[in-house]
């Protein structure tokens, strides 16, 4: 990286070194690179949350590579407290760094009462991104999505709210989120109409959520459009952390969550055999998890969440070992098949 500026050390010129460690993928055809892992903020920043320990995860993920932080109006809880939690600490770490981030919110999902806080009319997309610019203490996002498909709204509705997002200058470019192919091949063609950079999809894959290879990547990959993994490691049972129980600190133990005990357990015997096959091939379950996933050229970062520094570095570690033998790729089918 070239930096014009004599006065800087030659480690500050290069970014204390966080930008040879990481990996970065273009995002479909557009000009975007992002890393090779993203982390988002659904658990672990609302306002619930010790807000130190967020603090520290997102210094270690920048200091990792992890320049790419996904936001959504609603993630908490309470709802918009990630948002605001965020906005406090990148007043505080990231403001002067602003141009090395790419900051992404959503809307689309139950936000506030009433008929205007959810799903996709032009009245909601118009206010969320307002509301989530103002708790970000943002002056733009650098994508802004439709965080699902309302099927109620006119497509051409929600698509147009958010051309308009980017022409007021409020985000850069724009993506969907849980979208299924169909929706996803009339989108492009609307967006494209409109001439607004569409870059990315974000949809929900690991090892045990595979419906994306169904028809979804590869109708990204016709369109020019990245895909970025939500879940990659199923919520945490794609770790090591359930494998001698149910801790008490974890996600499945806690209320409030979309990941339970039960779900855990009904896969364990999977994850006892896939842990086995990391454990060979010197990885940890997280890692072999997340390079399965980028081992897909359609796949242009993989969301993780994390609750702590450790778990993100362990977590980019998986970058050391993306490759598999056609024998493991084989041993892993069958396990997630049986
Ligand atoms: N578009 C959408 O509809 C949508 C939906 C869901 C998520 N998302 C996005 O995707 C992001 C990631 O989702 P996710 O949090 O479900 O992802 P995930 O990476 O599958 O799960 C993250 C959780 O796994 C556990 N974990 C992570 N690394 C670990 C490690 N090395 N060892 C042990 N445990 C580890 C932690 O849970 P513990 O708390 O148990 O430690 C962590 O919070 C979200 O933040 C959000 O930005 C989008």
């Amino acid at each position: 990286m070239h930096i014009n500026d004599k006065t800087k050390s030659e480690e500050e010129k290069s970014g204390h070194g966080r930008y040879d460690s990481m990996t970065y993928n273009r995002c479909g055809k557009s000009g975007v690179l992002l890393p090779a892992i993203s982390l988002g903020l659904w658990h672990n920043f609302g306002s619930v949350d010790n807000i130190d320990n967020a603090r520290d995860i997102l210094k270690c993920a920048f200091d990792l590579g992890i320049v790419h932080f996904d936001l959504a109006n609603n993630y908490g809880p309470p709802y918009g407290s990630a948002e605001k939690n965020f906005g406090k600490i990148f007043k505080k770490d990231f403001k002067s760094l602003r141009d090395e981030l790419f900051i992404a919110s959503k809307a689309g999902y139950d936000m506030w009462p009433g008929p205007y806080g959810n799903y996709g009319s032009r009245k909601y997309l118009t206010a969320s991104i307002d509301q989530s610019l103002k708790r970000m203490k943002l002056d733009y996002v650098d994508i802004f999505y439709h965080h699902r498909p309302d099927p109620n709204t006119a497509l051409e509705e929600t698509m147009v709210a958010l051309s308009d997002i980017v022409r007021k200058g409020k985000a850069l470019y724009v993506g969907i989120s849980n979208y299924q192919p169909k929706e996803t091949t009339e989108a492009a063609s609307i967006l494209q109409e409109l001439k607004v950079p569409f870059i990315l999809h974000q949809a929900r894959y690991s090892m045990f959520d595979r419906w994306v290879e169904n028809e979804l990547l590869d109708t990204l990959h016709k369109n020019g459009v990245g895909c970025i993994a939500f879940s990659p490691l199923a919520q945490g049972m794609l770790t090591d952390k359930y494998l001698n129980g149910i801790p008490d600190d974890s996600r499945a133990a806690k209320n409030f969550t979309y990941l339970d005990k039960q779900q855990v357990s009904i896969n364990l015997e999977k994850i006892q055999k896939l842990a086995t096959i990391a454990n060979q091939r010197d990885q940890k379950l997280s890692q072999m998890a997340i390079a399965w996933l980028l081992k897909r050229s359609e796949v242009t970062s993989v969301l993780i969440g994390a609750s702590s520094p450790k778990q993100l570095k362990e977590n980019v570690a998986s970058l050391n070992n993306l490759d598999f033998s056609k024998d493991e790729l084989t041993l892993i089918r069958k396990i997630l098949e049986n």
